[in-house]
């Protein structure tokens, strides 16, 4: 046995990560049930570093050196316990399996528990970055026993990408913590593409810009406090040209958006958790909005009534409009991430988890797909204890957002008065107005489900709980 690490599927994922520990000095097994993609990885990369390539399960695992550690590349579900099991089979007490993929962090808890009890760790690992991460640094949150992390720390730390010099790597927490912040990250994700896409939309069918002119403005946005991967790609893609029609390529692809499910787990989660993350939410119902095709084109057909949805500025207000734009889509960023944090923090308490959010922060500033600049300013406002309650009260971003809120309400409220949809963006400007309000209406609500339902009611001056016989008027209130 010669390998310190080992990578079961070798798709584009995991041959890349593989590539990439073999670049830092590890001895990679690889393994893959069909062998031609280990032989292909073999011949095209196997100058890359040291490899051990292995046509079957048993004999990857005698590669390794104990305590024998094998990350695992494979679609999340049905096809990672599969694997799972022919590890456990194979492995013996004190190795370490790891699950790579995008796992539910409900089905992490489950397999951490079986696999402990047969003596084994297992390690649940959000690894963010797409392929290119995975070959060159991904951000990457383990969860698992302190024990594993000290097999796994050091060979996660030499691939992880480098940001402020810190590897984008963590001991997240126990089981299933791991998955669970992976998934989290995912919804920001949803949230971050989302409001980019509101801003898109705002300037190109409400000020008519096109592709190539909105792209030039996320380039400079880049310049700014938004500095961040997902701007940077945003302004790519709309310089892309079209070969087949010479168009902008954004132009001819259908505007209906896919996803994998990460997205509603993070708001299935937080639903459950009570946690209103509704910048996230409004991004993932807005991409199942854009799936509904039968009744979209219905919409078209029978004219929905409605503005033109064109937004009227005049030309020479129009630079003062775009910067409004950039404000409320740096406050809407805001609220999704300080709700995002938030549901982090509800996960840690319910599952038991010791999570450190600056750490998670730290971690999301190099090699995931919400990299950002920001994120430095995230990570301090957690450490000095300033984001305790929620990162909006952290002074930089109660600042940020008290400053840019005149642009945050023209925009929602231009984008409303012409029929734009802007759901992430009024969503969040709502949470941030719901959150500061002395008197909520929720005094109705709870007179309501009383009425309705005896549910009891607290008062404001006195404690306990209380029930009206509501349809007796005058009759007093009881102590119920
Ligand atoms: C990452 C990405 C990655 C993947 C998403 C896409 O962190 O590298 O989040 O995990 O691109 O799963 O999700 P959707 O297909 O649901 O948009």
């Amino acid at each position: 046995a010669t390998a310190n690490i080992g990578v079961v599927g070798l798709a584009a994922m995991g041959s890349n990560l593989a590539r990439n520990l073999a670049h830092h000095g590890n001895t990679v097994a690889v393994y893959n049930r069909h062998y031609e993609r280990t032989e292909k990885l073999i011949n095209e990369h196997g100058n890359e570093g040291k490899f051990v390539p292995s046509k079957t399960i048993e004999e990857f695992v005698a590669s390794l050196k104990r305590p024998r550690t094998a990350i695992i590349m494979v679609k999340a579900g049905a096809p990672t316990d599969a694997v799972i099991n022919e590890l456990a089979d194979a492995m013996e007490p004190g190795d370490i399996i790891v699950d790579g993929g995008n796992s539910y962090f409900e089905d992490t808890i489950r397999r951490e528990k079986e696999i402990r009890a047969r003596g084994l760790h297992f390690v649940g690992c959000g690894v963010s970055g797409g392929e290119e991460g995975a070959l060159n640094g991904p951000s990457l949150m383990p969860g698992g026993t302190e024990e594993s992390w000290k097999t796994l720390g050091p060979i996660l730390k030499s691939i992880a990408a480098i940001a402020e010099g810190e590897p984008c790597v963590t001991h997240i927490g126990e089981n299933g913590a791991g998955h669970f912040v992976k998934m989290v990250h995912n919804g920001i994700e949803y949230a971050d593409m989302q409001l980019i896409a509101e801003s898109y939309d705002l300037m190109h069918r409400g000020l008519g810009m096109d592709a190539a002119e909105i792209g030039d403005v996320f380039e400079e946005w880049n310049k700014t406090e938004l500095n961040s991967y997902l701007i940077e790609i945003t302004a790519e893609v709309l310089h892309q040209v079209d070969a087949k029609t010479g168009k902008a390529l954004v132009d001819v692809i259908v505007d209906r958006a896919g996803m994998k499910g990460t997205g509603t787990w993070t708001v299935q989660t937080a639903l459950s958790l009570a946690i209103p993350v509704t910048g996230i939410a409004e991004a993932v119902f807005a991409r199942g909005l854009s799936g509904m095709t039968e009744q979209r084109a219905e919409a078209q057909k029978q004219h929905l009534a409605g503005p033109e949805q064109k937004l009227d500025v005049a030309s020479a207000e129009r630079a003062a409009f775009i910067e409004d734009i950039r404000h409320a889509l740096y406050a809407s960023k805001i609220v999704a991430y300080a709700q995002g944090f938030d549901e982090i923090q509800a996960g840690a308490k319910e599952y038991g988890w010791n999570i450190d959010l600056a750490a998670v922060a730290r971690i999301w500033r190099g090699g995931c797909i919400i990299r950002a600049q920001f994120l430095n300013r995230v990570s301090e406002a957690f450490e000095s204890g300033e984001a305790d309650i929620s990162l909006l009260f952290a002074p930089y971003f109660k600042d940020a957002i008290a400053k840019a809120q005149d642009s945050w309400r023209r925009v929602v409220a231009k984008a409303a008065l012409n029929g734009m949809p802007t759901p992430a963006f009024a969503s969040s400007l709502s949470y941030y107005d719901g959150l500061r309000s002395d008197r909520l209406p929720a005094a109705l609500i709870q007179g309501q489900r009383d009425y309705f339902g005896a549910h009891t009611y607290g008062r404001i001056d006195q404690p306990g709980a209380f029930h009206t016989l509501w349809a007796e008027p005058g009759r007093p209130e009881i102590t119920a």
